[in-house]
């Protein structure tokens, strides 16, 4: 079988398709035949040395796959069945998704949900999924669409694009915030506005514009989002595309009553299961069907360096043959 192996050099890793018996894939009740794998930023740094996230050498890349169990030692699972797995250590400390082929344990296992196909859920993949987490915090938070327009940061990214289409499917008048031109693609799914990140004013608070958001950036943008969000608004924090730094005031906190929440997509079983059943229904993103670009396996590496390149628009999946 292919697979995109992730060998040690120096201090980080270093990716390449090699061929590998299926016999010396990582143990686990239950192997999937892998139909798509959605690529991450997070598989870009580390397949492309960008970033120590590979924790055992070497390790099959890829922190998702939507594929057929084949075999199963887990009763709750049978050949046929439709899956998704995703985070747990796959493609950083277990053999992940980058292959024709995935051994995992069955508790990592999840079935897919009524409603969605094996593409559409991988194109929602853990970029979808982390979206979905955070819309449904920032609801629980008391954020609903009569409290005023919102911002997704990162916008053009797999997070912030599936971010946007939720929230618009959820009834919100969404801003993208984008460091690329506006060429109709976030409009097209469901944003009202598209802009850049404004100039630093150098004020611990500026004018409020958002009831909260969802930000896959960090860094400046994060703290310009504190800066901007209006009084007893809430953010979600998923990324750090722009940088892991986050310089504030405790101002926005104090003065406004900002919530500063954070979304880590590793989540339990119990809540992936109620978020991926929201994602097949009330979270499920008008035109999810067309929005991935399919790629082959020899075409990861290349996509992965645009991606580090911030050259990349919406999600990606790496597909294999039946
Ligand atoms: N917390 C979790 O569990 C979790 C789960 C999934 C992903 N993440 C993180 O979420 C972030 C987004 O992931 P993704 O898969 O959506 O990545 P992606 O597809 O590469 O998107 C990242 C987006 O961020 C923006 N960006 C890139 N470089 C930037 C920079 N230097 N300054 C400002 N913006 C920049 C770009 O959008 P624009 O050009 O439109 O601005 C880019 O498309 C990553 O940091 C990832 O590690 C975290």
């Amino acid at each position: 079988m292919k697979a995109y192996r992730i060998e040690q050099d120096g201090k980080l890793g270093r990716g390449t398709i090699v061929d590998m018996d299926r016999a010396d894939l990582d143990e686990g009740d239950v192997t999937v035949k892998v139909r798509h794998a959605g690529v991450n930023y997070k598989d870009a740094l580390a397949g492309l040395g960008g970033a120590p996230i590979i924790r055992r050498y070497p390790c099959n890349g890829g922190i998702e796959a939507v594929g057929d169990v084949v075999e199963s030692t887990d009763v709750r699972f049978s050949p046929g069945d439709r899956v998704i797995v995703h985070g747990r250590g796959i493609g950083v400390s277990h053999d992940g998704g980058f292959a024709e082929y995935l051994r995992v344990p069955g508790d990592w296992v999840l079935a897919l949900p009524e409603g969605l196909s094996a593409l559409e859920a991988a194109t929602l993949g853990v970029a979808g999924y982390s979206a979905a987490l955070a819309v449904d915090r920032l609801e629980t938070l008391g954020l609903s669409p009569e409290r005023g327009p919102v911002l997704v940061s990162g916008a053009t990214g797999g997070v912030g694009s599936l971010g946007v289409a939720m929230l618009a499917r959820r009834g919100f008048s969404v801003t993208a915030l984008s460091s690329k031109p506006d060429d109709g693609f976030l409009r097209g799914l469901g944003a009202q506005a598209v802009m850049a990140l404004p100039e630093a004013s150098g004020k611990p608070l500026e004018r409020e514009e958002w009831a909260g958001g969802i930000d896959a950036a960090g860094g400046k943008v994060l703290e310009w989002m504190l800066r901007t969000t209006a009084h007893g608004g809430a953010i979600a924090s998923i990324g750090n595309a722009a940088g892991v730094a986050l310089n504030t005031t405790v101002l926005p906190f104090i003065l406004r009553g900002i919530t500063l929440t954070g979304i880590n997509a590793d989540s339990e079983m119990p809540l992936r299961r109620r978020i991926w059943a929201r994602l097949a229904d009330d979270l499920k993103p008008a035109g999810l069907q067309a929005m991935a670009r399919e790629i082959v396996l020899a075409d990861l590496p290349d996509y992965m360096a645009r991606m580090l390149e911030g050259r990349i628009t919406g999600r990606t999946l790496v597909t294999f043959d039946d």
